[in-house]
């Protein structure tokens, strides 16, 4: 396993960390609880050192999950959660709100069994709290030793420049991956500017770059996939068979499996610190933990780029 630092701050993680999404449940769920803990363990062991993890995910049922499993291989485990994304009844609440996120603080500590999360990332970013108020709470709980970092996800450019004026923040978390570039022009220049760190999530399109299906699967109506992923609907569907076709072409010739030639692409670009990857089986975190193993020619990048392009355009 390689590891790289996050941005300019002294955490130092693996390329490849651990996604736990799917151990929420709902939908994409990992129904089962011991497989879960199991797959966290046998990550640690094979050099994995980051797992992220949300309140939202399976309402708390994630974090519960990773907190049995960490118990007693808590040290250099880096626990990254979130703030400000809640389950309310069927649907989920944004509130970046100062005396919310400090009740889901302590949530998070409780259901994990810890004294501390390493990462707090806000979730979503909340139009209605000013982010200077949210990062000044999430200051005043590093002050006092129950976060270690801090952490922003899908903020876009001029949010992060608001808060690294209030907050020594870390690392930002987007969606980043072949099939999803929202964040390459303006979001990861600044991210590099400003020495944030960059974890990318649906590092795998929520499963689509490992090359596996034939046909476009039908989820049901509460998998994320049904809808938090855009690529498993129409016209992306069809306008990604160019791209996976070269994944595939290049994952034979090197005699490796196509996930790693996705994640690769990924890893190439400095500004990335991790790619998060969720996992249904133990088999698939193995995999995709040995991606670090070996890297793309520039060649193959070349040949990648231009298929994610063309993909990406014919959309647009
Ligand atoms: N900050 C945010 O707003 C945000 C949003 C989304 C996700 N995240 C975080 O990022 C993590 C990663 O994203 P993600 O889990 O949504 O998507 P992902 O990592 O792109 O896809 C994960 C899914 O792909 C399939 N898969 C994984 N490895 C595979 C392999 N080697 N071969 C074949 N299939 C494989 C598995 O599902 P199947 O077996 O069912 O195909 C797995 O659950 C999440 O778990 C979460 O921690 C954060």
């Amino acid at each position: 396993m390689q590891y790289r630092t996050v941005g300019s701050s002294s955490m130092k993680v693996s390329v490849v960390s651990l996604g736990t999404w799917v151990y929420g449940g709902e939908g994409w769920g990992l129904p089962n609880e011991r497989e879960a803990g199991e797959m966290i363990r046998r990550a640690i062991e094979v050099g994995i050192n980051l797992i992220d993890t949300a309140p939202a995910y399976g309402n708390g049922r994630a974090e519960e999950i990773v907190g049995k499993a960490i118990k007693g291989r808590r040290e250099g485990v880096f626990i990254a959660t979130k703030c400000g994304l809640q389950t309310r009844g069927r649907g989920l609440q944004i509130s970046l709100a100062p005396s919310e996120i400090r009740k889901e603080l302590e949530q998070s500590l409780s259901r994990m069994g810890t004294d501390r999360i390493d990462l707090y990332q806000c979730h979503w970013p909340d139009p209605k709290t000013p982010i200077e108020e949210t990062l000044t709470e999430m200051v005043r709980m590093q002050d006092e030793g129950k976060i270690r970092f801090i952490g922003v996800s899908n903020f876009d450019e001029v949010l992060l420049e608001r808060a690294v004026e209030v907050a020594p923040v870390a690392a930002m978390q987007g969606e980043y991956s072949l099939l999803s570039r929202g964040i390459e022009k303006e979001v990861m220049p600044i991210c590099h500017r400003l020495g944030l760190g960059v974890l990318t999530y649906g590092s795998l399109g929520g499963g689509i770059l490992s090359g596996k299906y034939q046909s476009r699967p039908v989820f049901r109506k509460n998998d994320p996939r049904s809808f938090f992923y855009r690529y498993y609907r129409e016209p992306l569907w069809s306008r990604s068979a160019g791209l996976i076709r070269v994944i595939k072409e290049i994952a034979r010739e090197r005699e490796r499996p196509p996930a790693h030639v996705a994640l690769n692409w990924i890893l190439q670009h400095n500004e990335v610190s991790s790619a998060l990857v969720g996992a249904r089986t133990i088999q698939q975190m193995e995999e995709n933990a040995s991606t670090g193993e070996w890297v793309l020619s520039p060649d193959e990048s070349v040949r990648l780029e231009s298929a994610s392009e063309q993909c990406l355009t014919m959309v647009c």
